[in-house]
Order: structure tokens, then sequence, then C-alpha cells
């Protein structure tokens, strides 16, 4: 016969009151379906699945009108059930996580005598920030081999190397002694197991003393520093040589010459405006250019990437590994995706970008800093 667990068993395993269960029972939401021969409630296994599921709605914040539609649906088994609740998890977790670090940035803003604006207080609530702190980060973003050979050869005959803005550990040269500086607690806890030590510091402000590495680096994050200028100078200041993988975003190095700022994300321009320019982050540290050429099935997925394969940024997963899509706002987003949907469905992104078919490499704006 099957086993059935009385009311008050079933309140004590789910840690709730037996009034909540008998509630449930008397609104229709889970009806034990049997009685122990004194009259108590008693539920079979079929009944704690049910109250499983509806626990867990519950706990997501789910109505019980809302949560009786759900259980009730006869098109949802269990198994559909466990998936939903499992991705609506996932994501009440990135959003708590989004908002600690929030916190951290504004506890460290705050500790340094920086008042943070209403603006950004605010963001913490909207969807800039859950994107920002890059729990998608992992989904699209690795090392690219090639670019990651020419960074490497960029650090000479460095052993000791410092990883500024070093996010989950992309392009850490495996052969040398790495120490990571990252200032989101996110990021940091998606570092792999076996990643180089981390510390939680800004580039504005690296705890270390003059001279203490024989190379700095830093990948892809100078435009997210509050002030890359000085960041520069701090990884001058604590290593002899320093490689940087930034973007010139002048108009004709970067925003002009790629096709998806240039014709369908024009908003990217009111984003790098009073930043400074890469001659002037050049300057800053007396460093010269190198270029960085994208190859066409390049495997970090940062915004050029897809240059050649358009169809990607069509993909929710591949626009929020990449900050710039929530930095312009929903609407512009939208539009930039509904209008390069229509012109891959018409032939017309292909007609004006012929040329980019037969090339196996791109120079989109992309640029090494060594000093
Ligand atoms: C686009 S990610 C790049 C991460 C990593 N370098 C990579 O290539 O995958 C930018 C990183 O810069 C970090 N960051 C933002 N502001 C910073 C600052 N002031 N100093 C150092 N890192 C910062 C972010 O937390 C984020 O991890």
């Amino acid at each position: 016969m099957e086993e059935h667990l009385t009311v008050g068993r079933v309140a004590e395993l789910a840690g709730v009151s037996v009034r909540t269960l008998h509630h449930y029972d008397e609104i229709g939401l889970v009806q034990p379906s049997a009685r122990t021969s004194a009259g108590y409630r008693a539920y079979s296994a079929g009944d704690v699945e049910r109250l499983r599921e509806v626990l867990a709605y519950r706990r997501l914040g789910f109505g019980l009108r809302e949560i009786a539609d759900l259980v009730d649906d006869p098109h949802t088994d269990a198994v559909a059930h466990l998936h939903r609740l499992r991705g609506l998890l996932l994501d009440q977790r990135d959003r708590a996580a989004a908002m600690v670090t929030a916190i951290d940035r504004e506890l460290e803003a705050r500790a340094m005598g920086i008042r943070t604006t209403p603006q950004q207080q605010l963001e913490v609530f909207g969807a800039q920030l859950y994107e920002a702190i890059g729990s998608a980060y992992p989904a699209t973003r690795r090392t690219e081999p090639r670019i990651a050979a020419q960074v490497w050869g960029a650090l000479g005959d460095a052993r000791t190397v410092l990883n500024v803005g070093a996010g989950t550990g992309s392009y850490e040269p495996p052969d040398r002694e790495v120490t990571a500086v990252e200032p989101s607690a996110v990021m940091r806890a998606q570092r792999p197991a076996g990643a180089a030590p981390c510390v939680a510091a800004t580039a504005e402000k690296l705890p270390f003393a003059d001279r203490s590495f024989d190379a700095a680096m830093a990948f892809s994050t100078v435009h997210h520093w509050q002030d890359p200028i000085a960041g520069l100078r701090e990884m001058r200041r604590v290593a002899r040589r320093v490689v940087v993988f930034t973007h010139d975003d002048s108009e004709t190095g970067w925003l002009h010459r790629f096709w998806l700022t240039r014709d369908y994300l024009p908003e990217v321009a009111g984003l790098v405006a009073g930043r400074p320019s890469v001659d002037r982050l050049a300057d800053a540290i007396g460093a010269r250019l190198e270029p960085v050429l994208i190859p066409w099935d390049c495997a970090d997925g940062f915004l050029e990437a897809y240059w050649r394969r358009p169809e990607a940024y069509l993909e929710e997963h591949v626009r929020r590994a990449v900050s710039v899509w929530t930095r312009v706002g929903p609407q512009a987003e939208q539009r930039a995706v509904e209008r390069l949907r229509e012109d891959l469905a018409s032939g017309r992104w292909a007609e004006r970008n012929r040329e980019l078919v037969g090339l196996d490499a791109a120079e989109l704006g992309l640029r090494l800093l060594v000093a």
C-alpha cells in the first residue's frame, strides 16, 4: 500500500505550519487524498509533489491564485514544473547577486568618499545593473587563443603578471605567476577552481607597492573604469610593463567601421562620449598601439566578435554578456535587434556587408596598448 504522511509530519518536513496546510486544503490548492483511521489528513507521494511545487512558487513570490493556475495546468507535468522552477530560481539568484554587487560598489565608493547619484542608486532595481554584473558572462566570454597569443607575446618574458579587471580569468597566461584584481564579487565568485588568486580592488587604487610585478595586463575592462587614466597610471606604477586590450572608439576607428554600431546601434556613440580617447590612454603611460584583428570565428563573445556571424546578435544570451546592450536601454536594443532581424531576412544585411563574407579576420578598431 502507498505510504502516506500525516499533516503534522508534512508540516514538520516542509517547515510550514499545520494551519497553512489546512488553508491550502480548504481553498483546494493541495488536498490530501486520504485520511488516517483517526480522521487526520494523510498526504500521498503525489500530494507531496504538488505541495512541493506550491511551496517553491510561493517562495518565488507568486500569489496563491496564480499558483493554483500554474499547478492545475494539465499541460505541465512534474518535470516541466521542475525546469520552470529551476529557471526562475536561477534568475532570482542572479538578481540577488547583482544587488549584492551594487551594494559592494556603493560601500566601496562611500569608503572612498564618493557619493552615488540618485540615478546610480536606482539602477540596482533596473535592468542595467542586473546585466552589468555579468552573471551571464561565462556563457559566451572566454579566451580567444589567437588574441591571447598576441597579448601573451606582448607580456614578453614577464614571470609575474597582474591581471586588472580580471573578471572570470580569461586571458590569464597559464605559464606565469598571475595575481588578479577584480572589484565585482559576482565576477570573483565565477572564477574557476584553480584560477589565479584574486584581490578585491579597483584599478584606480591598486593595493600593491611600486614595481611589484614584471607586467600588468588589463583586458576589455578599461572602458568600465571610473577614471581610466588613473587606473593606467596605477598599472604603470606597480609593474615594469603594461599591456592593455581596448578599443579605439573614435568615429573613424570604431563606431563607423563596425556595421553593428554604424547601422543599428548609433546610441553607442553617447556611451563613449567624454571618455578619454585611445591616444590619450596610450599617452598617459607612454604606450605604443598595436591593432588586434578579430578572427571571424572569435571564441570570446565581446561586442564585435560576431562581425561575420550577424545572427548571433539576435540571441539574448549573446547580448546579455556584453554590457553595451543593456547600457543603451531596452528600447534601443529592441529596435536594433528587430532591424537586424528584418535586414537578415530581406538580404539587406548581406548586400550591405558583402565585403565581409570573404574575410577571415577584421580590423574593427581593437587595440593593444603596450608600454
Ligand atoms: C568586460 S569584463 C572583462 C573581464 C576580463 N578581463 C575578461 O576579459 O573576460 C570587465 C571587468 O572590469 C571590471 N571592472 C569594472 N570597474 C573596474 C575598475 N574600476 N577597476 C578594475 N576592474 C573593474 C568589471 O567588474 C568586470 O569584471
